[in-house]
């Protein structure tokens, strides 16, 4: 007997055909920090790469082969382009000529801490526009669980393409860890969740052709939760911590001793550092994400909202311990000058989002403080009513400044100079662990 095959199954066939032999034309939605990485990754398996952005001056940078993103470096960005394997357009129209799409737009929080999903929409607004039978399209930007099933299908389904049958949609999440060398978008496992069995398996295939390892669950909501849980893990123990540090600074005792000892046990412990406060595009923003969500189920997210109050706090307790130290050295926090090591959210990149040096800034102006700052990474920062700080040369403002504070500890610092010339340091990272000097106040 002839069996022949239904429309879905051809459409099945020939997507997996193509994704195995890496004629799969691969578009990048977002070219950012996830975005531009999992381009590069593609491109370097083999498969032809269009990525997609509205910012023009990003677009023109990638096909001049010049990246933007710290962890991928210019010449590795310009082979690709040269050989044909990646470009970059703001242009949507490209998207009929793709066979699979990886969404990677921002997901902020509004001012109310509700998801700022405008991205999500327009994106798929402008792929639903040029969407064609026979595509996978895998959402990766964090968000709340149900976001593809409720938000992303409901943009792209359509009654002559249905999701499973005429095109594929799955949620994949991005764990990418910036400035991290061991660790980068190609050996990170890869979790994937499919809006129907057929979608897990294309999205588990695509990924396995660039990919080392991919870890299939059984649906777009499990894997929207498993970013949600990691990310919620490491905002709550760092809360965790970040009180430990406030309730040892009020008894005298060295946090980072107590940290360093415990983390001898060899199970049932993992060591979490404190620090001047939470920054970045992940972890002070996706459990609100999560806590938004269960709000409306009716659950109320309480060591969510409870680590997210520590954390925020965590500014002032530094902003507190600069004004005391000063007042130590006779000195009132207003009209001195204080004097800011880094401002990226975390040492060795460029990102200032959410930075808690932000909010140091804001925090000591307002209190009359003069702030400048170093940061071999961040030539200049927004500050309050957008007005720009730009950094000095950490030669002879060190010496000048009456509290030094290392607010980043970026490897490049030259920790030793700093405390021969400076008067007086705030470590909030302990990078002069090894250091002893009646200078250091640690946090
Ligand atoms: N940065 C990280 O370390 C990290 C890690 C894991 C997950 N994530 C998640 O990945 C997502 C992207 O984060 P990111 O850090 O790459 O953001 P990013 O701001 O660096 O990049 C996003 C890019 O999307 C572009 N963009 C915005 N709207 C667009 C649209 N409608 N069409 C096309 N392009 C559009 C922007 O111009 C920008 O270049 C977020 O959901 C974030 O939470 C980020």
């Amino acid at each position: 007997m002839l069996l022949t095959k239904t429309e879905p199954e051809v459409w099945v066939e020939s997507l997996s055909e193509k994704i195995r032999a890496r004629s799969a034309r691969v578009g990048i939605v977002g070219l950012g920090y996830v975005g531009l990485p999992l381009a590069v990754e593609f491109a370097k398996a083999g498969f032809t790469v269009t990525g997609i952005d509205l910012q023009q001056s990003k677009v023109d940078g990638i096909n001049l082969g010049r990246s933007h993103v710290a962890d991928i470096r210019s010449e590795e960005l310009a082979e690709l382009v040269e050989s044909g394997k990646l470009t970059a357009t703001s242009d949507f129209s490209a998207i009929a000529h793709l066979d699979t799409i990886n969404i990677c737009v921002p997901t902020p929080l509004r001012k109310t801490k509700d998801p700022d999903m405008s991205y999500i929409v327009s994106a798929c607004n402008q792929i639903s526009q040029h969407l064609h039978p026979g595509t996978l399209v895998i959402l990766e930007s964090t968000t709340y669980p149900g976001t593809t099933d409720e938000l992303v299908l409901p943009a792209l389904q359509k009654p002559n393409l249905r999701v499973g049958e005429e095109f594929f949609l799955c949620f994949s999440p991005e764990r990418v860890d910036p400035g991290n060398a061991q660790y980068r978008t190609r050996n990170i496992p890869k979790v994937v969740g499919g809006v129907t069995p057929e979608c897990t398996r294309l999205g588990a295939l695509f990924y396995s052709q660039a990919l080392e390892t991919v870890v299939s669950v059984s649906s777009t909501q499990v894997a929207e939760m498993v970013k949600l849980l990691e990310n919620t893990f490491r905002m709550i123990n760092i809360g965790l911590v970040n009180e430990m540090a406030v309730m040892c600074d009020r008894m005298k005792i060295n946090i980072w001793e107590v940290i360093d000892a415990a983390a001898t046990k060899p199970f049932g412990f993992m060591p979490f550092y404190p620090g001047p406060g939470l920054g970045g595009h992940c972890i002070p923003v996706d459990p609100f994400y999560l806590s938004w969500k269960t709000r409306q189920a009716g659950i109320e997210a309480r060591f969510i909202e409870l680590a997210g109050y520590i954390n925020g706090q965590m500014p002032h307790f530094v902003v507190d311990k600069i004004q005391n130290a000063l007042n130590d050295h006779g000195k009132p926090l207003r009209n001195s000058h204080v004097h800011l090591m880094g401002v990226a959210y975390k040492k060795d990149i460029d990102d200032v989002r959410e930075s808690p040096a932000l909010d140091i800034i804001h925090l000591l102006r307002c209190r009359g403080t003069r702030v400048t700052y170093t940061d071999p990474f961040v030539p200049s920062v927004r500050i309050d009513d957008g007005e720009r700080l730009f950094a000095a040369d950490d030669h002879g403002i060190v010496a000048e400044a009456d509290c030094v504070v290392i607010v980043t500890d970026h490897s490049g610092f030259n920790y030793a100079k700093l405390i021969e010339t400076s008067r007086l340091v705030l470590d909030t990272r302990n990078a002069v662990k090894s250091f002893s000097s009646p200078k250091i106040v640690r946090l």
